[in-house]
């Protein structure tokens, strides 16, 4: 036990959520609030509006840095993003994601990667993508005591196996694959797992199959908990229109206009005016 460490249930004030808190909300019907940060600015507004989860998506690679898929996003960068974001987050969990190829070639670098990724953030656990696939990785990550968050459904960084952003588990078939993955990601250790992208009906079977909490993302209302991209949900990426997105502000819009006005004023002198500037004899303010 570390000398910092808080011990649950003494005492009143809000601790760090921990995985164990997170499956606790499921059993007790409590909703779990994920929302994506990837700087320490917006992950202490998103830790302070509530959120009892921030995920460091791979999403980073499109969202910030303007590629058309996540499949760009490093180690390195998430590693650096996680850092930031876990300074900036007092209450909520925060998970990075395992960026497309640091888990995929062997579970040796899996596990080093996971490992690091811990180690150098400061974040509680790690997410990956995919099914059968993943299962011995997952595995192996959970034995080394890395918490891992699985992902189903539409995983993006296998956009160009699936044909593009489309709905999962769509028949029969498909939704028992899914449900079947969901239930051994549950055996092999990860203690919530991500569903994108699936029909409603669906997402609320596995929600049902499974005793981790579901985090669902275009998955209708039954999962345990919802996630979405914070750069969405404020209107900043305005592009980004799909059915199941819905925009809580319009800081995209709010963004343009307030540059503009600034820009139109600077251009007429008219900022800055008197109050913005120092005389030498001020109190320096
Ligand atoms: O990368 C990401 O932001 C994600 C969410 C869409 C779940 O994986």
């Amino acid at each position: 036990m570390t000398r910092t460490m808080s011990v649950p249930g003494e005492g009143s004030a809000e601790r760090k959520l921990t995985t164990l808190d997170l499956v606790a909300m499921k059993s007790r019907g409590e909703k779990i609030v994920a929302i994506t940060a990837y700087d320490a600015l917006f992950a202490s507004l998103v830790d302070a509006a509530g959120a009892d989860l921030i995920l460091v998506g791979d999403s980073l690679a499109s969202v910030l840095c303007g590629e058309e898929t996540t499949l760009s996003a490093t180690v390195e960068q998430m590693t650096y993003h996680g850092r930031i974001v876990a300074r900036g987050a007092s209450r909520a969990l925060v998970v990075v994601d395992m960026p497309f190829l640091s888990y995929q070639v062997s579970i040796e670098e899996a596990v080093r990667n996971a490992g690091n990724i811990l180690k150098h953030t400061g974040a509680g656990a790690v997410k990956l993508e995919g099914g059968s696939e993943v299962f011995d990785t997952v595995e192996a990550i959970v034995g080394a005591g890395i918490p891992v968050v699985g992902h189903l459904g539409f995983t993006p960084q296998a956009v160009h196996a699936l044909g593009g952003p489309r709905i999962q588990g769509m028949d029969e078939d498909a939704a028992m694959f899914l449900e079947e993955d969901a239930v051994s990601l549950e055996e092999m250790g990860a203690f919530a797992i991500v569903l994108e992208l699936i029909p409603t009906p669906l997402a609320r079977r596995v929600t049902e199959a499974v005793s981790v909490p579901t985090i669902g993302i275009g998955a209708g209302p039954d999962c345990d908990g919802q996630v979405l991209v914070l750069h969405d949900m404020l209107g900043l990426n305005e592009g980004f229109n799909p059915r199941f997105l819905k925009r809580y502000a319009e800081l995209g819009k709010a963004t343009r206009e307030a540059v503009a006005r600034y820009a139109e004023e600077v251009r007429a002198g008219s900022y800055p005016a008197e109050e913005h500037g120092y005389e030498p004899a001020g109190d320096g303010e």
